[in-house]
């Protein structure tokens, strides 16, 4: 099974996979880590010669690299619910936790340098057009996710535990429907 983190830029996916991959030993995969490993180079190098296309590409290619019957917490990038088959894949693995986070508290982390620097969309699109992405994103993070989490009042590993505790609900709950015969889920919403 896979616990997925969606959501947007600095909203604390990576810290809460890492915090529950420390609590639980398992193991973690960073989608953007994997996409730069693959590739041989950093994110911003990436967008700069391939365009916002290349990226996403690479990273529904790095995305279908994972096996879906592994046992894995995932930290996605921000824009990976732009793509329907890869949240098709997040859905297969498992829980998808989206880590909301409101718009000021992003404006606030994305305004320290070092982590604006590591986010070319953040230069490319400028605060204006950020909080456009950000809003029209609100939509399809609802509708991929099972579950939402308020992830900007409390520690990373606070957040873990309770995506923890979430993902041992849909867990039983997916075993519940096996055992009952009923139809697989079909889309997210939360
Ligand atoms: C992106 C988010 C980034 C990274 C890339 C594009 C986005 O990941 O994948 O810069 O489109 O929102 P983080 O959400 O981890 O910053």
């Amino acid at each position: 099974m896979w616990i997925s983190f969606i959501g947007f830029m600095a909203s604390g996916k990576s810290s809460a996979a890492r915090a529950l991959g420390e609590a639980t030993r398992l193991p973690v995969v960073d989608l953007d880590a994997a996409v730069a490993g693959q590739a041989g180079r950093a994110l911003p190098d990436i967008f700069a010669t391939e365009g916002v296309a290349g990226f996403r590409a690479r990273e529904s290619r790095a995305l279908a690299d994972l096996d879906p019957d592994g046992q894995l917490l995932l930290a996605t990038g921000g824009g990976v619910v732009e793509g329907e088959d890869n949240v098709r894949r997040l859905r297969a693995g498992g829980p998808v936790i989206w880590l909301d986070v409101p718009w000021e508290a992003v404006r606030r982390r994305l305004g320290a340098a070092a982590e604006a620097q590591r986010r070319p969309l953040v230069e490319h699109l400028g605060w204006g057009g950020l909080e456009l992405l950000f809003r029209r994103r609100q939509r399809l993070y609802a509708g991929a996710a099972d579950f939402r989490l308020r992830a900007d009042l409390e520690s990373p590993l606070a957040v873990a535990r309770q995506a923890l505790a979430r993902a041992l609900q849909w867990w039983e709950r997916h075993d519940r429907d096996a055992a009952g015969g009923e139809a697989p889920r079909g889309g997210g919403g939360v």
